[in-house]
């Protein structure tokens, strides 16, 4: 465990480009509807997210359409089963040469233990815990028995799930420092509930930041989706969130901490 100045100081590592710290949410419809946004989205991102509604639609062959085009895709299928379940869903999933996959911490230590081990061989996807939820407020949380706020809930989950081996953790930008102050530079720590600077409103998310708060606070990816995928001009949306991150990157007070994916 490092102490809060380690944790915050900047580290020297190489840059990393910004386009390998931004994944783009496909939370479309069809394998059709994201094609079509990744014909708009080519050359401008390289990280892929596919979710419940775009793998429940179209299964692993948009993975493998994605994968076979050179994208990076991110699984976000948050796992949350019994552990013999989660492992076998682990072992299924892992030939699609998909490179990140979710699951919740709050599924716990044996189920999470199970799935580390259903990770470990070298093609599988580098798994992530999912702590709280970007969308659930302190109200959402309590009512599900949790009485700790949401940044003791979502860092006690982090250090569980790293404690067991889990290499990486979504989180929202509003705990991003804790956590990673928690759980130190290693963790792949992966921030969705990020709108860019002048969006207005915040859809159903809760917990939300800018790109450049969320870089500068310790994450190591961002991912974003409606604010791309539902903008006029998908691209030029997505350009102006890679130069936040390459702003916020320059200013210096960047860690480009959980690399090696
Ligand atoms: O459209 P928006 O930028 O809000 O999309 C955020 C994406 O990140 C969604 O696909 C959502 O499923 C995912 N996500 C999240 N909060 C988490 C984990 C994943 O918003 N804690």
């Amino acid at each position: 465990m490092e102490s809060a100045q380690a944790a915050a100081a900047p580290r020297p590592s190489e840059p990393v480009p910004p386009a390998d710290r931004l994944i783009v949410a496909l939370d479309l419809p069809s394998a059709t509807a994201a094609i079509e946004m990744v014909d708009e989205l080519q050359g401008v991102c390289r990280w892929f997210k596919v979710g419940m509604e775009l793998y429940y639609a179209a299964g692993n062959t948009v993975v493998t359409h994605l994968r076979d085009r050179g994208f990076d895709v991110f699984l976000d299928l948050k796992l949350h089963d019994i552990p013999n379940t989660v492992a076998a869903a682990i072992r299924t999933v892992s030939s699609t040469g998909a490179s990140l996959l979710t699951l919740h911490a709050a599924g716990g230590e044996k189920m999470m233990r199970a799935a580390v081990q259903a990770a470990s061989h070298p093609e599988a996807p580098r798994l992530l815990a999912v702590t709280v939820l970007t969308s659930m407020d302190a109200a959402d949380l309590n009512a599900t028995g949790v009485s700790d706020s949401t940044e003791a809930q979502v860092v006690r989950l982090a250090k569980l799930a790293c404690g067991i081996g889990v290499p990486g953790l979504v989180c929202s930008p509003q705990e991003v420092a804790a956590v990673r102050q928690a759980v130190g530079q290693d963790a792949l720590l992966v921030v969705p509930g990020v709108r860019p600077t002048g969006e207005q409103g915040s859809d159903d998310q809760a917990r939300v930041a800018t790109p450049a708060q969320a870089i500068a606070s310790g994450a190591s990816m961002l991912v974003v989706g409606r604010p791309i995928t539902r903008a006029t001009e998908p691209a030029k949306a997505a350009a102006a969130i890679l130069e936040e991150i390459g702003r916020a990157e320059s200013s210096g007070q960047v860690v480009v901490p959980g690399r090696g994916i």
